[in-house]
C-alpha cells in the first residue's frame, strides 16, 4: 500500500523560541508585516512583545486585532482589505486556533481573489500569499503546522476548510511559555481538541504509518499532561508536553485528517458557537464507538494510551469502554456533557445532513448515512 505523507513547515519549538520571531521575519525578507491577534492576546502582552521584537529588526508593523472565535468570512475580508491597503509583505498570527485560521485565510486573499468562501471545501490550487509566521498561544489546534484554515461561511451557517499553499506557514514558532498560567477552562478545551486530533487521525481513512506514530504519542501526552496542567497551570514540563502534543497532532492530521468527531464538532460549532474542544468531547467518543468494529487494533492503541485495561474487554465492548474513557477524561477536565449545552434537538435532522457535507466526513473509515448520524446525535445527547 502506498501512503501519502504531508510534510511540515520549518518549526522552532521550545520555551523562549518566540524571542526569535524578529530575526526570523528578517531572514524571510519581511519589510512590513501585519500582526493578527484577538483581544485576549492583546491583554496578555504577548502580541506587544512580538511586535517589539519585529520592530527591533527594522521591520514596519501594522495590526489587525479583531479576531473572534469561529472566524467569520466578513472579518477575514476586512482584515485582507486592510493588509492590501497597507501593502504588507509578511503576516504574523499570534493566538489560539481562531487567530491561526484568520491569519491563514487573510494570507489566502493576499495571493488569491476574494471572496474567501469560494475556496471552502474545494480543491482549488492556491497561490502562497506573503511570508507567514504563526505563533500559537494555546496547546490545542496544531493549526500552525498544517495547511488548513477552518472558517465560517456566515450566509450558509457552515464551517469549512481552506486548504493549500497560502495556509502553510513560512515558519511555525511554538513557544510553550505562552501557555503557562492559562486558566483551567481554556486548557481543557484546547487540550481536548489536541486529544481529538490524535484519536481521529489514528482512525482516519487516510491514516498512515507516520501519522499513526504521531497520533498515538499525542494521545499519551495529552492523557498524562492535561490533568497536571489544569491542577498546576505553571507546570512547565506538563505545559511543554501539551504544546508538543498539539503540534505533532497537527502534523499527523495534515495527512490523516480527523473524521466523524470533527465533522460533528464543526457542524455543531457553526450552528451554536460552542467551543470547538467542548464539541470534540461530544463527537470524538462517538466516532470511536462508530468505527470500533472496522478498526479494532487502533481502538486498542487508543485504550492503551489512556490506561484502559484493554485485555478486560471483548473486541465488541472495547469501543464502548474506550469511548467512555474519553468522555470521563473530558468530564474530569471540567467539560460539560452534550445534554447541558445550548443546542436545539429539533435541528438534529438538519445537523445530521450537514455533518455529512463537512470535509471531515470523507475521512470516516466506513460507510455512514444521515440516519446513522441522527442516531449518533441522539445517543450522544442522552449521555450524562
Ligand atoms: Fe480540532
Amino acid at each position: 500500500m502506498i501512503h501519502e505523507v504531508q510534510g511540515t513547515p520549518p518549526i522552532l519549538f521550545g520555551v523562549g523560541s518566540s524571542e526569535q520571531t524578529g530575526k526570523k521575519a528578517k531572514e524571510l525578507g519581511c519589510k512590513k508585516v501585519l500582526c493578527v491577534f484577538g483581544k485576549n492576546v492583546k491583554k496578555t502582552g504577548f502580541a506587544d512583545r512580538i511586535m517589539e521584537l519585529i520592530k527591533k529588526e527594522g521591520i514596519d508593523v501594522v495590526t489587525y486585532n479583531e479576531v473572534v472565535p469561529d472566524p467569520p468570512d466578513n472579518m477575514i475580508e476586512k482584515g485582507a482589505a486592510f493588509a492590501k491597503s497597507e501593502k504588507v509583505n509578511g503576516i504574523i498570527g499570534i493566538g489560539g486556533g481562531s487567530a491561526m485560521d484568520t491569519t491563514k485565510a487573510i494570507n489566502t486573499l493576499l495571493g488569491n481573489p476574494s471572496p474567501i468562501t469560494r475556496y471552502l471545501d474545494k480543491s482549488i490550487p492556491l497561490n502562497p500569499g506573503v511570508k507567514m509566521i504563526l505563533l500559537p498561544t494555546t496547546a490545542g489546534t496544531g493549526s500552525e503546522v498544517n495547511a488548513i484554515s477552518v472558517i465560517t461561511d456566515t450566509a450558509n451557517k457552515k464551517k469549512g476548510g481552506v486548504i493549500g499553499a497560502s495556509c502553510v506557514a513560512s515558519v511555525a514558532i511554538v513557544d510553550p511559555k505562552f501557555t503557562f498560567g492559562l486558566p483551567a477552562e481554556i486548557t481543557a478545551v484546547t487540550g481536548m481538541d489536541a486529544l481529538a486530533h490524535g484519536v481521529e487521525a489514528l482512525t482516519s481513512k487516510a491514516a498512515n504509518p507516520v501519522s499513526d506514530i504521531l497520533a498515538e504519542r499525542t494521545i499519551e501526552l495529552v492523557y498524562n499532561n492535561l490533568p497536571k496542567s489544569i491542577e498546576d497551570p505553571d507546570d512547565e514540563a506538563a505545559r511543554t508536553n501539551l504544546s508538543l502534543a498539539a503540534m505533532i497532532a497537527g502534523i499527523a492530521f495534515n495527512s490523516a485528517p480527523p473524521q466523524l468527531g470533527h465533522a460533528i464538532a464543526h457542524t455543531l460549532g457553526a450552528f451554536y458557537h460552542i467551543s470547538h474542544g467542548t464539541l470534540c468531547s461530544v463527537g470524538t467518543p462517538e466516532a470511536v464507538e462508530f468505527v470500533a468494529d472496522v478498526l479494532p487494533d487502533k481502538i486498542k492503541t487508543i485504550g492503551k494510551a489512556m490506561d484502559v485495561n484493554v485485555d478486560e474487554y471483548s473486541p465488541a465492548k472495547l469501543g464502548k469502554a474506550v469511548a467512555e474513557r474519553i468522555r470521563k477524561f473530558a468530564r474530569d477536565a471540567g467539560l460539560q456533557p452534550f445534554s447541558e449545552l445550548s443546542v436545539n434537538k429539533d435541528e438534529f435532522d438538519k445537523i445530521a445532513e450537514r455533518v455529512l457535507q463537512d470535509d471531515c466526513a470523507y475521512f470516516v473509515p466506513k460507510e455512514i448515512d444521515a440516519g446513522q448520524v441522527r442516531e449518533i446525535l441522539d445517543k450522544a445527547y442522552g449521555r450524562k
